[in-house]
């Protein structure tokens, strides 16, 4: 007899990981959005130093490094939840709010732990299409708001179709969102957003003690091996209620002294803005080159159609065969071909274009 599982796992939803981990041979990642460059010296120093002291449990309240981000970002430190990775909390906001007869809303195509919460609470997720720039559609996600509505997650700029909204129209639809209803901007990329200040949206927090600013050192701060993230509050429940439905410890001792270092860096994130956003632009550039259509990235990655005459399962065993890993649109909810790719090392890139150019190249005529 196999063995008997929980109706909600048979609900839930498996998450689409990238491939490519098994393999030996160099490739070129650009399916997760990761950072391509390494953790900071100085970063690696104080992971070194928390070493000897991995004896002991780590700091559950994650006190400092609180007090560092909100001194960082002027949030005081009870309204900020640390979390194991964003996604942590995420997907304790999902466990702390929702429940049979409750309703989540969320846009599609976006980010794939998102149905994750419905599915493992057993809430009704209600999805709301992108409109026709791949942007959010926050009138459309207003209508839905319904009284078992309990939690509505915009992401800004949204993985995986890249683009950003402006922070105006987020004002304009948390003013309309009813004050029981937790939203929760996700942020992971704001850093790479040029249409706004990435600290602009912290001052929504005191008008708004239903909001949630959503960060990580993921993405960035190149640390999504250590997995460390946080929430910026409107109030000091939703932390202490993210913290009632998790184990205790579950910001490791690395992932804190590397975060609270990793704060004090705040120049190198600007720097590595810069390049990121050097390749966006030469990237799209030369995709605009080879005829393809990409949605105006405001992230560290970009969606790019790849035309209805093209395979997407092709085009990605193409880009395989040659080295390159990107993310297959379909598997993110996309109706047509279409590839996430993050952007590299300019090398990286290079190598990408130069492989998609071949793989997209029509057949010789015989
Ligand atoms: C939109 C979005 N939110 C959250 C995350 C989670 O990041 P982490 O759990 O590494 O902080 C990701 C990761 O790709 C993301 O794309």
């Amino acid at each position: 007899m196999a063995i008997e599982f929980s109706e909600r796992i048979r609900r839930m939803p498996v998450y689409p990981v990238a491939g490519g981990y098994a393999d030996e041979a160099p490739l070129v990642r650009l399916a997760s959005n990761e950072s391509p460059y390494p953790p900071l010296q100085e970063v690696r120093d104080a992971i070194s130093r928390a070493l000897p002291s991995l004896n002991r449990y780590p700091d559950p309240s994650n006190s400092l490094l609180r007090r560092r981000l909100s001194e960082r970002y002027d949030v005081p430190a009870s309204r900020i939840a640390i979390g194991n990775g964003s996604c942590d909390i995420l997907l304790a906001a999902g466990e702390a709010l929702l429940e049979p007869g409750a309703e989540l809303v969320h846009a599609w195509p976006s980010f794939s732990v998102y149905p994750h919460l419905s599915a493992a609470s057993g809430a009704r997720a209600v999805t709301v299409p992108l409109d026709l720039s791949e942007r959010h559609d926050l009138d459309a996600m207003l209508a839905k708001i319904t009284a078992a509505t309990r939690l509505v997650v915009v992401c800004n700029p949204n993985n995986p179709t890249s683009t950003a909204l402006p922070l105006a129209d987020i004002a304009r639809f948390l003013a309309e969102v009813p004050p029981e209803v937790c939203v929760i901007v996700d942020e992971a990329y704001c850093e790479f957003n040029l249409l706004e200040d990435p600290d602009a949206s912290i001052e929504l927090l005191d008008a708004h003690p239903n909001l949630a600013l959503l960060r990580t050192f993921s993405k960035v701060h190149g640390l999504c091996g250590l997995r460390v993230g946080f929430a910026l509050c409107g109030s000091e429940e939703l932390p202490r209620a993210l913290d009632q439905v998790r184990q205790p410890f579950f910001c490791n001792a690395l992932a804190q002294a590397a975060a609270l270092e990793a704060l004090a860096h705040q120049d190198a994130v600007i720097d590595r803005v810069a390049l990121t956003v050097a390749e966006r632009n030469s990237v799209g550039e030369r995709l605009a080159a080879l005829g393809i259509e990409t949605a105006e990235s405001q992230a560290n990655f970009c969606w790019l159609h790849l035309g209805s005459e093209h395979d997407e399962t092709e085009v990605m065993r193409g880009l395989q065969e040659r080295g390159v890993l990107v993310r297959a649109g379909r598997a993110l909810g996309s109706q047509t071909p279409a590839l996430r790719v993050t952007y590299g090392l300019p090398e990286d890139n290079d190598r990408f274009l130069a492989a998609l150019a071949e793989v997209l190249q029509p057949a010789p005529a015989r």
